[in-house]
């Protein structure tokens, strides 16, 4: 089954074409950070506007790099939510008006279910599996037991782990979104440098809270003002990214020792981090669990990751129907009351 599936939920247009859920034939995608990045964050009208500019260019460049045409098409999957409603609405309306004019079925995709089979592109994990996800809006902890199979075990109870990267950034005077230059930084820099708080580091929960971190770097940057490049800033990013790993990787620790999981799935635009991979990766040797982080091509937002879940919806006939909607919010433990 050739999918062409489609994602417009913040400030990436994607499309891409997929074979059987598996095959990447094509993947394009066109960031608009350039644009949000004057403003120092997304703004949500803008995106709407860019994504309406680009989608028509971006899903017919996609056809052309997988060689097919929309007559091979055997079906389309694309981001129904969570993200911002106005872009949702652009490669919403778009897979539904392609679907209706060529007479094929479509399946509206939860943007996390994207990342979290992204690495199935690569290789396909066995169920069950724990899953993290640490993205710009998510940072979550997911029991999986197959697809649209999920109970959330943790989540943040403020800001996401993305977000802590970005205002963090922001304060050290870094360009949205600095998560991954606050980790190139981080290599250079002392990680115990600045002592900074663990939030709910020894709770009992496996939520997470990261606005109290991004409180104390505002705090130590208004007595220490740190200029970049300087050894002090890269300090100040390892010793933050230090912090983030050790809250990430003591509640994934627990989470795997209360849910008796043997595989764990990190992903999201975060699972790019350099220090998390290490950390996981030396966490899932310590406990005996089999580890699968995606490339980083596959970790930011793409297309070809809502074709592993539209591909397993559309080839079991849970369809959605054309007067479907978008939802800015939607609970990924409420998908499997649905199939
Ligand atoms: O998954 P994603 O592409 O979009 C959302 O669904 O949010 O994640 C974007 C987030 C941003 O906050 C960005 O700063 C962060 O991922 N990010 C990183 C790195 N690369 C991207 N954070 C830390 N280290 C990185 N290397
Ligand atoms: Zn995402």
């Amino acid at each position: 089954m050739i999918i062409l599936a489609i994602e417009t939920s913040c400030d990436e247009t994607a499309a891409a074409v997929v074979r059987d859920g598996r095959e990447v034939l094509s993947s394009v995608v066109s960031s608009q950070i350039a644009t949000h990045a004057l403003y120092g964050g997304v703004v949500p009208e803008i995106a709407s506007r860019k994504h309406l500019e680009s989608i028509a260019p971006v899903i017919s460049q996609a056809l052309r790099d997988a060689g097919v045409g929309m007559d091979s098409l055997e079906g389309v999957a694309v981001t129904r939510g969570p993200g911002l409603s106005g872009a949702l609405l652009v490669g919403f309306s778009a897979a539904k008006a392609i679907a209706a004019a060529r007479g094929i079925p479509f399946a509206g995709v939860h943007h996390i279910e994207g990342h979290l089979f992204a690495p199935f592109l690569e290789k396909p994990v066995d169920f069950p599996f724990l899953a993290l996800v640490v993205s710009g809006g998510h940072t979550h902890l997911y029991h999986v037991e197959g697809f649209g199979h999920y109970t959330t075990l943790g989540r943040t109870i403020d800001d996401a782990a993305g977000e802590a990267y970005d205002k963090c950034a922001k304060i050290m005077g870094m360009p949205y979104p600095g998560g991954a230059l606050i980790d190139k930084m981080a290599q250079g820099g002392n990680p115990g440098a600045v002592r900074l708080p663990r939030p709910l580091l020894h709770d009992g929960t496996l939520n997470f809270s990261f606005s109290g971190l991004k409180t104390a770097v505002l705090q130590h940057m208004a007595k220490y003002p740190v200029t970049i490049p300087g050894d002090e800033a890269n300090d100040l990013c390892a010793s933050f990214q230090e912090a983030v790993c050790d809250v990430l990787a003591v509640k994934t620790a627990a989470a795997i020792k209360q849910s008796s999981a043997v595989r764990l799935v990190v992903a999201g635009g975060v699972a790019c981090n350099n220090g998390l991979r290490r950390r996981m990766s030396i966490l899932c040797t310590q406990l005996g669990v089999e580890l699968t982080i995606p490339h980083p091509l596959l970790c930011g937002d793409n297309a070809a990751m809502l074709a592993v879940p539209g591909h397993y919806y559309l080839s079991h006939n849970l369809l959605s129907p054309l007067s479907l909607d978008v939802t800015a919010t939607w609970d990924m433990d409420s998908i499997k009351e649905s199939i």
